[in-house]
């Protein structure tokens, strides 16, 4: 059985999900998959990636950057990754991918230029929109709540005091199976 590692950073829940749900497509192919919370463990703790047949990373965005745990996990192991470049994939959350004519500005202003400043080439990249839950139940913090608040005025696709969820399941699902295979190819 071939091995995937996915790793992701997520600051409020929307990446963790979407890398739950492509990890569940992967194991329904047939593949092994370890899924791994940056935000909870320490890259040195990290198994060692030169024992996975493909690499996922996944990030959400906050004010243009994926969060600061999958920026040190791409420069700590830039060599290593530009060495698996046919089989690994990244993925993002966020606002500016819910609409989809604004996806491809999405890949390249948050995840291309990263893998270029980090000098990694990969087989697959896709940003998938996010969640913006301006409910009362939000975990989004007080400060950003507000901020999201004052910008949803301006946004006719943003609901105040909705959960704004511009995820898109079937592209989330044709990218996990996309990726399943590239590796039984
Ligand atoms: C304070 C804050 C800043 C954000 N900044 C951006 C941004 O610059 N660009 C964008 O497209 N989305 C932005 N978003 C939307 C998030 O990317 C979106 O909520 C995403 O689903 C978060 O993923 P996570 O839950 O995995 O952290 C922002 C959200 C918050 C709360």
């Amino acid at each position: 059985m071939k091995k995937v590692i996915l790793v992701y950073g997520s600051r409020y829940g929307s990446t963790a999900e979407i890398s739950e749900r492509i990890g569940e497509i992967l194991k329904k192919n047939d593949l092994d998959v370890d899924l791994v919370n940056l935000e909870e463990t320490k890259l040195k703790k990290l198994p060692s990636l030169d024992d996975f047949d493909g690499i996922l990373i996944g990030s959400g965005i906050k004010i243009s950057k994926m969060t600061k745990s999958v920026r040190k996990f791409l420069s700590k192991f830039a060599n290593t990754l530009k060495q698996k470049k046919n089989t690994l994939g990244i993925f993002i959350s966020c606002m500016m991918a819910s609409n989809p004519e604004e996806r491809p500005k999405a890949r390249d202003d948050y995840i291309k230029k990263v893998l270029d400043d980090n000098g990694i080439e990969v087989a697959m990249l896709e940003a998938f929109g996010g969640v913006l839950d301006l409910t009362e139940d939000s975990n989004l913090g007080g400060f950003s709540k507000k901020i999201m608040e004052k910008m949803a005025e301006d946004d006719p696709n943003i609901t105040p005091g909705g959960k704004n969820d511009g995820r898109d399941w079937n592209l989330i699902t044709n990218f996990a199976e996309e990726f399943c295979n590239l590796l039984n190819e």
